[in-house]
């Protein structure tokens, strides 16, 4: 039998309730739990006994997660379906190759000139980065997270939608004359970008060749645009966009922090590559995370798996990961070409505490649970010791609220203690009943800084590179965000120009209920 005939095994057989797993295991957070640098992982809330670990990880040997993990580091074309190596921890400097360090080297002291130089001429006051999904999620997450060691030198806002409303808020207020704008695309193709791009340049009006920047994979797209040639940094098409922060792309951040603080970022990702590459398949965290997440969603059917950082700097973390995960591994064709098994559950989220307030009523009594990633932050940043004690003490009581449940029989017990009478007991009782047994991992960072994050991010990228070795899909490519694009440029010209091509009912009705506005 193979190892995810055995999974599936003893899934089927039922699992003692999570709560009998630590009765009859004393040592069983101790044994489930792992310390990397500054990040503490729990993972003994998770539906796991010793046997399925066991089998998880033959799991994980026999689908050759150690191979491949040298594979990636090695360089090697991992994107296969567009024949490109995946080379982002290079940004980090955890690559062999020396000609690719020395490319990424000298852009990073590119880069650190730039903001060191920016930083002492004193010109700008506000730094507008436009971008969209990978060349605005991770930026805009660190924007937040590197707030808990510092303010920002300068006034640092994004654009990334196509909505106007996105580049009129982040252009409000500013002066053309002290406003660098950080135009971020691979591709310098990215509809979204041009048109904010193109916004902007006009908005800079005469003072768009020295105010104007670009970060790009596609140079000649960028001095095409308008960008002058000084004015490009450069990063390259074995960079993800998605896995694209550590690069150039974060050059805003360099800008509005410092480079010392993003230097920190790199850091801390690399250390966490180091333990990756290093760290035997049951001491790894990026492994364990994977495993753990097909575990819960393979075998016991949590199709969903929800974020919740208790941290109010880490609240795009679940924006993050959703592009992170779901463009990476929301894919149903093998390596081979075959359609795979069941891979990336969705994931969402917000941040603790707001969320109790507003979906955790289903993850407690919902027919429908999901599995969920609790990350808390020990150190208090805000010096509110009160806040961060309370803040701490919600984190920990919903896992264990999700895991232990409340019997019938003791609400009973509350409700009578009250003096209710039997006839309302009855009724009430079932309606304040917690099922419980319901899986989650909690992970605590020792402090939230620059080092912490960059290895917090580099976790769930590895994480991500793991799960698709073992479903055995490309985690590296987006062909499925293709259509949508091709579909919308039509559209756009049926909007634009008259002329309705052949749609759907549907989709002609909605053209024509959106040219009959705006001639209106
Ligand atoms: O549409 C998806 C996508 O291609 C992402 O993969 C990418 O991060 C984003 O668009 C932006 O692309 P670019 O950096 O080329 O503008």
């Amino acid at each position: 039998m193979n190892n995810w005939a055995k999974l599936q095994k003893l899934a089927d057989a039922g699992l003692p309730p999570l709560g009998d797993m630590f009765a009859s295991d004393a040592n069983r957070a101790a044994r489930m739990s792992h310390q990397v640098g500054g990040i503490y992982a729990d993972f003994s809330k998770q539906r796991i006994t010793p046997e399925i670990m066991q089998a998880l990880l033959y799991l994980a040997q026999e689908k050759n997660v150690e191979g491949k993990r040298a594979d990636l580091f090695a360089g090697k074309p991992l994107n296969f379906t567009e024949k490109r190596a995946v080379l982002h921890p290079a940004l980090r400097g955890s690559c062999t190759d020396k000609s690719i360090q020395k490319l990424v080297a000298d852009m990073q002291a590119r880069t650190r000139a730039f903001a060191e130089e920016v930083c002492a001429e004193g010109k700008y006051k506000a730094v507008v980065h436009i971008g969209i999904g990978g060349s605005d999620l991770g930026p805009r997450l660190l924007a937040d997270g590197f707030r808990a060691n510092g303010q920002p030198a300068l006034d640092l806002r994004f654009a990334n939608n196509v909505d106007g409303a996105s580049i009129n808020d982040a252009l409000m207020g500013l002066n053309p004359r002290t406003t660098l704008v950080v135009i971020v695309s691979k591709s310098f193709t990215t509809q979204e970008t041009r048109m904010n791009g193109e916004a902007v340049r006009a908005w800079l009006g005469q003072f768009a060749g020295d105010n104007m920047i670009a970060v790009t994979a596609n140079k000649d797209g960028a001095v095409d645009f308008g960008v002058e040639p000084a004015q490009i940094f450069a990063f390259w098409d074995w960079v993800g966009g998605r896995f694209s922060l550590w690069s150039a792309v974060g050059l805003s951040l360099q800008l509005a922090y410092g480079p010392d603080m993003f230097d920190a970022l790199l850091v801390g990702a690399a250390s966490m590559d180091r333990h990756f590459q290093d760290a035997s398949l049951e001491n790894n965290l990026p492994v364990m995370l994977a495993l753990v997440d097909i575990w819960n969603n393979n075998f016991l059917q949590y199709k969903t798996r929800a974020v919740i950082p208790y941290a109010r700097r880490l609240r795009k973390f679940p924006s993050f990961l959703q592009q992170l995960e779901m463009e990476s591994n929301g894919k149903s064709v093998t390596t081979s070409g075959d359609t795979s098994v069941d891979t990336s559950p969705v994931v969402w989220g917000d941040e603790g505490t707001n969320a109790q307030h507003a979906f955790f009523q289903q993850l407690h009594q919902g027919t429908q649970s999901a599995s969920v990633d609790f990350i808390a932050v020990l150190t208090d940043a805000e010096n509110r010791p009160a806040h961060h004690r309370a803040l701490l003490a919600n984190c920990f009581a919903q896992s264990e609220a999700l895991m232990c449940g409340k019997t019938e029989t003791v609400v009973r017990a509350e409700l009578a203690d009250r003096g209710m009478s039997a006839a309302d007991i009855d009724a009430l009782a079932p309606h304040k009943t917690f099922p419980g047994n319901r899986p989650s991992t909690t992970i605590v960072l020792n402090r939230l800084d620059a080092h912490t994050l960059g290895a917090l991010i580099a976790l769930y990228e590895h994480k991500v590179f793991v799960g698709s070795i073992i479903w055995d899909i490309n985690a590296f490519d987006q062909w499925g965000v293709e259509l949508g694009k091709e579909l919308a440029g039509t559209i756009l010209g049926e909007l634009e120009n008259g002329s309705i091509n052949q749609h759907d009912s549907s989709t002609s009705a909605l053209i024509a209920l959106a040219r009959n506005k705006a001639s209106s």
